[in-house]
């Protein structure tokens, strides 16, 4: 059907005005606009109806949150910019498009629903996305205004989950009496230090804490970076140093210890620093568990191989499986040690392959348990026919032997 511009804006803005927008796909600019494409979804923030424009330049995200108003105007400025607008609503779906004279407007049955309005994307996360944070603005995961980069948004998900795990270990470590209002932190290969950043914030910001937090890595330059924008944003009580977790010496009676993404033994050994240190909670996100896929390749005549070849045979199978042993593995060295162990998801699969969170908590052990937790261990140390550094690092630290 052919509409003038008139109609075409009538029609937009009833969608709008009658609230039945599900979702606004607007594309092919023409012209010098500054977005390429945008998006347009309704939205509740603290009960108050809004339509969020998410809007695209050069695969950067920009959000408004418009009321009805603001949006009518933002409507007549996209249909002067823009060729193209896929609309979904409640009723119908509508797509429109802008020839030289006057538009064509097909409507077919509808094939979406609203599900929820809520601005849950933000609402649930410790870090709000609308509010600047100085750090991640610095670090270039959002813009001025608040606005979380789309290429940015995978780490922005990742930082609010961390805190949250780091929230909860807080409040565990506070309910066993484990940790006052003062806490001492050090992140072990903590890199461009996103995490160890957004931990200062959430200490001080949020938590209100008295807090030391040291970020240890072996790159030299991200240090001196790391230590350079920690100046700039005056964060005090943050330090990062150059090293290798395996020598660390510093910050003897540490609460918490973080080793996020240090990839293959590093990981095991920050389990074995955290012993040496005598810290209370541990938070691990292992990845590149190298050490049992080569160790079990090179032992082809291990029980595991007899048993469970259909696995073995398929390197990728394998890879994903001796994953899983030196994660299964290290929970149950931690347990012999003492601690209160889970292996939980760090974060949807849909973000990160890196999503096995391996958390340890001081706790009080049953020594009834810790014999069968032996031999569990031991068992599936000689089904996999290897022996783990693992094993050799935290092995003085059982308390069974
Ligand atoms: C993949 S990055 C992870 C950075 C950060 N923790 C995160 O999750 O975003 C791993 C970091 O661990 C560091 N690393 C690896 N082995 C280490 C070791 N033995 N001692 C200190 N740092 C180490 C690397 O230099 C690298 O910066």
């Amino acid at each position: 059907m052919k509409y003038n511009r008139e109609n075409t804006e009538k029609l937009l803005q009833d969608i709008f005005q009658k609230k039945i927008l599900v979702k606004g796909v607007v594309s092919n600019m023409k012209g010098n606009y500054p977005y390429s494409k945008v998006n347009i979804k309704p939205l509740l923030i603290k009960n108050n109806f809004f339509f969020q424009f998410e809007q695209f330049q050069n695969n950067k995200a920009y959000h408004s949150n418009l009321n009805m108003e603001e949006s009518i105007e933002k409507l007549k400025e996209l249909l002067d910019n823009f060729k193209q607008f896929m609309i979904f609503t409640t009723e119908g779906d509508y797509q429109i498009l802008k020839g030289k004279n006057d538009f064509t407007v097909k409507e077919t049955k509808k094939t979406r629903e609203i599900t929820t309005l809520n601005h849950n994307k933000t609402k649930n996360y410790i870090l709000e996305e609308g509010t600047p944070i100085p750090f991640l603005i610095k670090l270039g995961v959002m813009g001025e205004k608040g606005e979380v980069f789309k290429d940015s948004y995978n780490k922005f998900r990742q930082i609010n989950k961390y805190l949250e795990f780091i929230d909860d270990t807080i409040k565990e470590l506070k309910n066993k009496n484990l940790i006052g209002d003062t806490i001492k932190v050090v992140d072990f290969g903590c890199g461009k230090s996103y995490l160890t950043f957004a931990l200062h914030y959430y200490l001080k910001n949020v938590k209100n804490m008295k807090f030391t937090i040291i970020g240890l890595d072996l790159k030299k330059d991200v240090m001196d970076y790391c230590n350079k924008v920690a100046r700039e944003l005056n964060c005090e009580n943050l330090e990062f140093l150059t090293g290798n977790i395996k020598d660390f010496d510093k910050m003897k009676d540490a609460d918490i210890i973080f080793s996020l993404h240090a990839c293959n033994n590093a990981t095991d050994y920050a389990l074995l620093k955290w012993l040496e240190l005598n810290a209370k909670a541990i938070l691990a996100v292992p990845c590149c568990q190298h050490e049992f896929n080569q160790k079990m390749s090179s032992n082809k005549n291990s029980e595991f191989f007899n048993i469970e070849n259909v696995i073995g045979k398929h390197g990728i199978l394998l890879e994903k499986f001796t994953s899983v042993a030196t994660d299964a593995f290290r929970a149950q060295a931690l347990e012999l040690c003492g601690f209160k162990t889970q292996v939980m998801e760090f974060i949807d699969m849909e973000h990160t392959p890196k999503n096995i969170l391996i958390r340890g908590i001081k706790d009080k052990v049953k020594p009834e348990t810790l014999e069968k937790k032996y031999i569990e261990y031991e068992t599936f140390k000689k089904f996999l026919g290897i022996e783990p550094i693992l094993d050799e690092l935290l092995k003085p630290y059982f308390l069974i032997k």
